[in-house]
């Protein structure tokens, strides 16, 4: 179960509040429900967690399956709503350092979510001559940083096994039927999955875009889909009392009352790059028209000895939600010192995540005294039933959330802008004119 608790942030909502968006809350839902409101083209992710085809699901198992017992390596190709989501998940379940821990799974490389030849290099060096298969992620397949990256890595695949070999370990995740990485896949006959054209990069985890690598890292994605689905059911049988309702209702307010950015926080490590998730689910959805809350993420306690002093003491513009699970995967021990140096012995035998929830309880009460609302998100531990619950409970709030602010929550027309000057800087064909224009500003 995903449990939401408000009640560090009533003091900041005026008595009300949510009463008075129950009708806008009550719309919002009926629209995503029946995609019927702006952007209705791009929700297929509202019913996905129990209408996604068998077939294919059967088949991200086979391929996964395949390429664990052909490659000790996978790489994984894609920039964005192509990558964030997998790579979320992956370190969320296993752990960051998966790459490095005993396993008999392959190490998983993220290449193409950015232009720097050393990272890329990187990547070539670490797989060096183990044998490697790769995941081409891109719904336009024209996407710069995944296109350049799936170049150089399509060329190894290809020196090294041959063209016959080569298409035996290229997997591509596109659109069912247009695109360059489409045309490509079809005559070259690689193994192909669907994007599926109403499910925009940002809300697409739970289809083959996010669950070929998942399954590939030996996550249950059986499970990780039931998980969903349990929490579409809450929202559907709770339109305006859901936990993704309640949150949506109360960030809007906060939004509203002043608050102009939310900071996610985890209190594990492995929590990271589900925040790095998050903020482009939000920050695209609702940075748009001039509103919305700038979506920021923490890891805790890390950032408490860092971020912690603005979090506490500068400009009070903040909200805070924290996610929390309730057991560790593993437990420690404190040990004894004889000399009692640190003065640390009162927590002699006590475990650290004993000493991890207390961090977490002290810190909510430090922030909420320091003026900043808090959000606190509890599921029972990390696994596939608790992401798939959260993924879905942070997908419906981020769709009932768009819609309170009256913006599209599924376009993101904005991303567009530095593509373009990147493009004419780059002298590609018919962007000639603003070329000379962007240089002449940049002397
Ligand atoms: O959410 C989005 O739309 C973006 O993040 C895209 O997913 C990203 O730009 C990658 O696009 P593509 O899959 O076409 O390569």
């Amino acid at each position: 179960m995903l449990h939401l608790d408000l009640s560090p942030a009533q003091s900041f909502l005026a008595p009300g509040y949510h009463d008075q968006c129950k009708d806008k809350l009550a719309q919002a839902h009926q629209w995503l429900q029946t995609a019927t409101g702006l952007g209705n083209d791009f929700v297929g992710w509202v019913h996905l967690p129990v209408e996604y085809d068998k077939e294919e699901f059967a088949r991200i198992q086979a391929a996964a399956k395949k390429i664990q017992a052909q490659s000790k390596a996978l790489v994984v190709i894609g920039i964005g709503g192509s990558y964030l989501g997998a790579r979320a998940v992956i370190e969320v379940l296993k752990s960051p350092n998966y790459n490095a821990l005993p396993k008999d799974t392959p190490d998983i490389y993220f290449a193409g979510n950015g232009l720097s030849s050393d990272a890329l290099q990187e990547i070539v060096t670490m797989i060096g001559d183990r044998d490697f298969s790769v995941n081409i992620i891109s719904k336009s397949g024209t996407t710069t940083e995944p296109a350049v990256a799936f170049r150089v890595f399509k060329d190894m695949l290809e020196k090294k096994y041959g063209k016959d070999g080569a298409r035996e370990r290229i997997y591509a995740t596109t659109d069912a039927a247009r695109g360059a990485l489409k045309g490509l896949a079809d005559k070259e006959g690689y193994e192909e999955f669907v994007v599926p054209d109403d499910v925009g990069g940002r809300f697409s985890v739970l289809t083959a875009v996010g669950l070929l690598p998942i399954a590939v890292a030996g996550i249950d994605i059986e499970a990780l889909m039931a998980g969903a689905a349990a929490q579409r059911q809450e929202c559907i049988d709770q339109p305006d009392a859901s936990a993704s309702a309640q949150y949506a209702a109360a960030r809007h307010a906060l939004f509203e009352s002043g608050k102009s950015v939310e900071i996610l926080a985890g209190f594990e490590p492995s929590f990271r790059f589900f925040g790095e998730w998050w903020k482009q689910l939000f920050g695209e959805s609702e940075g748009k028209e001039g509103k919305g809350l700038f979506p920021a993420s923490v890891d805790f306690t890390a950032d408490l000895h860092s971020m912690g002093q603005y979090i506490q003491q500068g400009q009070r513009l903040m909200l805070e939600t924290v996610v929390r699970f309730e057991k560790p995967l593993t437990e420690v021990a404190i040990p004894n010192d004889p000399d009692n140096v640190d003065g640390l012995n009162f927590l002699t035998g006590k475990t650290l995540s004993y000493v991890n929830e207390q961090a977490i309880r002290g810190t909510r009460l430090a922030h909420v005294d320091g003026g900043v609302p808090n959000i606190v998100i509890t599921l029972p531990r990390r696994d596939e039933d608790s992401i798939g619950r959260l993924i879905y409970f942070f997908e419906y709030a981020c769709g009932l959330s768009g819609h309170l602010l009256g913006v599209n929550p599924f376009d993101q027309p904005g991303v567009e802008a530095y593509k373009k000057n990147m493009f004419a800087l780059l002298g590609k064909p018919g962007y000639e004119d603003q070329k000379a224009a962007l240089e002449a500003r940049l002397k």
